[in-house]
This record gives C-alpha cells, structure tokens and sequence, in this order.
C-alpha cells in the first residue's frame, strides 16, 4: 500500500461476490466505509465456480474508493497471482494448495510491493504454517468451502483460529488472521473471540438495507468481542 497507513483490527472487508456483478461501480461507492473490497476471483477449476480475472480487477482497481483484498480461489497461483500485485491489489491471498513453493510465491509478491496472504480451505490443517507465520501478511481461514455466498459458518475452523491466534502470540508475530464464510451478526463475534481480526462478509453487507450501518455494526460487535477483550476490561 506505498506508505499508506493501514487500517487498524477489526477490518471490514465486504465481499463484492455478493454484488451485482452489472452495477459494480455503484456496488463499489456503497461500501466505501469499509476497510478494504474483497474480490474473490474463482477459476471453475480450483473452485467449482466462476467469476472473473485480471481485466475485471483492473478495473475495481480503477474505480474502488478502498483498496483491494484479493482472495484468488484458482489452480497455478504461481503463474497468476503475481499479476493481481502489479495491477495495485493491496493484498494478494492464494490458497496453499493452489502454489508449488507458497513461500517463494509469497516472496515474488511482497517484492511486487502488495501484502500477501495464504488461505486454508475448512479441510487444510495450519500447522504447516506455523514456522513460516513471517513469510505471510496475512492467513485466511475459510470458515465454508470455498466458492459460493451465502453458506452457513463453519464454527468447527475456531479451533484452527484460537490455535493460529495462540501461535502468532508465541512468536510475537503480527499476521493478520481473516476468516471468510457465512460471517454476520450471530457468527463473527465467535470468529473475534478465537482470534480473527479482519472480516469478510458477503452477504451479510449487501443483503442488508442500510449497507453503512451493517459494516459499522459488524466492526462494534467484532470490537466488543474481540480476544482478549475481557481481560482488557473492554
Ligand atoms: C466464498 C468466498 C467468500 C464469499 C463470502 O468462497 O470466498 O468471500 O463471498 O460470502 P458470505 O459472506 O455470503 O458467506
Ligand atoms: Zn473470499
């Protein structure tokens, strides 16, 4: 993000997945209070779902009065992703198994001068990161399959989060932990209580009929149940 100063925990990335894909521009304006746009872009082939590339990137890059998250739900990530960096994405997140070597994929891209995150699918274990917890900005834990809006929260990945919150503690290290899937008012004080600390909600925000007020509630409730919160006397 060149020098700009990044938003500070809990973040509110609203999900342009469940936008309407004709009126993005207008979609985009509509959640200018958020932190950062989550652009998931899906392959049909990592994922059993569609969306869009580089071009429609570019052009959410042009018009975004926020920055952009990328969530890259597609095969070869080693080949792609570098691309979504040098177009001006804020951060770029790939998923583990989508990369022959995460780490040097990760590298190229912090190089590029974005933020890189790595993403865990409900079934992908973290363990395997936990040596690397510096080689990432950020770790995206999946709390549905990914692919579609709209799913239940899987409150089963807490466990996975309280572990990486846990682990980050230990080595001191400041790794954004997100978690994506099924989050609104009802789940994502669970997700802010194991550890998460940026949010993205799909149609939680844009289902909603007061855009603005839904992205502020969803940032109080994530506040209030922050972890750690209790012993802070928050
Ligand atoms: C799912 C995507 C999510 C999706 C979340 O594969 O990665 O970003 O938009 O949608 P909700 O918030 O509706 O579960
Ligand atoms: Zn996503």
């Amino acid at each position: 993000m060149d020098g700009m100063s990044l938003p500070d925990a809990p973040r509110i990335n609203p999900s342009i997945l469940s936008a309407d894909f004709v009126n993005m521009q207008r979609d985009l304006e509509r959640i200018a209070g958020a932190d950062f746009v989550h652009v998931d872009v899906m392959d049909n082939h990592f994922v059993p779902n569609l969306t869009f590339g580089p071009q429609m990137v570019e052009r959410i890059q042009a018009t975004s009065p926020v920055p952009l998250d990328v969530h890259l739900m597609i095969s070869d990530a080693d080949r792609w992703a570098p691309g979504y960096a040098e177009l001006g994405a804020a951060s770029v997140t790939f998923h583990l198994e989508a990369a022959v070597d995460p780490i040097a994929l990760a590298r190229r891209i912090r190089d590029i001068g974005a933020r890189v995150g790595i993403a865990l699918k409900p079934d992908s274990p973290a363990e395997q990161l936990y040596d690397h917890l510096d080689e990432f900005d950020q770790i995206l834990v999946m709390t549905v399959e990914p692919g579609f809006g709209g799913q239940s929260f899987r409150e089963d990945m807490m466990p996975k989060l309280s572990a990486l919150r846990a682990e980050a503690r230990r080595r001191g290290s400041e790794v954004w932990l997100q978690v994506d899937g099924g989050i609104a008012p009802g789940t994502i004080e669970q997700a802010a209580a194991a550890g998460a600390d940026t949010f993205v909600a799909g149609s939680a925000v844009f289902g909603a009929t007061d855009i603005d007020a839904r992205i502020a509630q969803l940032r109080s409730l994530a506040t209030q149940h922050a972890h750690g919160a209790d012993s802070l006397g928050v």
